[in-house]
């Protein structure tokens, strides 16, 4: 098992400064009640500063390394956050957090946050504007596609992917993280949707399908959200 993050900031000397920092305003803000209380000192964890350093968790754990600093994902198995509902990004990392929807990196990731935390850097990507990589666009997108989308996602991830209140935005995502999702589904792996409706979804799919239908919603420009869930 690798250890948690927190045992191996010790041996990470870029942080030293900023855990001084942080110290010296945690000992003013206990010696003096008429200081600043921790909750709007500057060292404590805003959604962009999370985003942006990694917060406590060091410059590994930067959110903009792999989801880009505009929260534009990386065009490939990192999806971009930028624009996506906060109700639904904040659901994404309990479920990362409790082991619902495992993944290695972004278990750990969300472990180091707080609920507080996860809140505020799922507020902070909502907020952006919605930002993509521009996919690749060599491959071909069968005629059946559009159809096969409107007839089996479009009632929960409505129009062009833009999302309803019973399903989060699809477009403008990596085909192969999409791709990815909806095998994960297939075989159990991903478990954090209600009433297993993305399982029985996914499964109704073949690999031709799961494939066509991320090449599709990726090449769908980013749009802002229909509705949070
Ligand atoms: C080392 C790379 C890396 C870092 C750092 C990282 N992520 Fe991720 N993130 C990923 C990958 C890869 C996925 C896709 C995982 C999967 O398949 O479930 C992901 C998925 C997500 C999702 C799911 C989005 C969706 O559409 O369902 C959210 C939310 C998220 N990350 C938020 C964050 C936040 C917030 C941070 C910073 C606190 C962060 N990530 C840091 C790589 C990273
Ligand atoms: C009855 C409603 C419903 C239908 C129909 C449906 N979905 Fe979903 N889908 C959901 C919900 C709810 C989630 C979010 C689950 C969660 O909280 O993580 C989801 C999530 C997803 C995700 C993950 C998004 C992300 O950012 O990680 C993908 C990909 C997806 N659906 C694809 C599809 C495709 C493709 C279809 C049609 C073949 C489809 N869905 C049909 C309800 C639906």
């Amino acid at each position: 098992m690798r250890p948690h993050p927190s045992l191996q900031r010790q041996h990470r000397p870029a942080n030293t400064g900023r855990r001084w920092l942080a110290l010296c305003a945690l000992l003013l803000t206990t010696a003096c009640t008429d200081r600043q209380t921790p909750s709007d000192d500057p060292w404590s964890r805003s959604g962009e500063l999370i985003a942006m350093s990694g917060g406590e968790a060091g410059a590994r754990y930067a959110c903009a390394t792999c989801h880009g600093v505009r929260g534009e994902g990386n065009g490939f198995d990192a999806p971009r956050l930028a624009g996506l509902p906060a109700g639904y990004l904040q659901k994404q990392m309990e479920d990362y957090a409790a082991g619902l929807r495992p993944h290695e990196v972004m278990r750990d990731v969300a472990r180091f946050l707080d609920s507080h935390e996860r809140v505020r850097v799922a507020n902070h990507y909502a907020a952006l504007p919605p930002q993509a990589v521009a996919p690749a666009t060599e491959e071909t997108i069968d005629a059946a596609t559009p159809a096969l989308y409107a007839r089996a996602c479009q009632q929960c991830h409505g129009v062009e992917g833009v999302g309803t209140a019973n399903g989060p935005p699809l477009n403008a995502q990596p085909a192969f993280y999409l791709s990815q999702q909806l095998q994960d589904w297939q075989r159990s792996k991903r478990r954090n949707d209600g009433n297993h409706v993305m399982l029985e979804v996914a499964q109704r799919l073949d690999a031709g399908e799961v494939r066509q239908l991320g090449l599709y919603l990726a090449r769908i420009p980013p749009r802002p959200a229909i509705a949070d869930r």
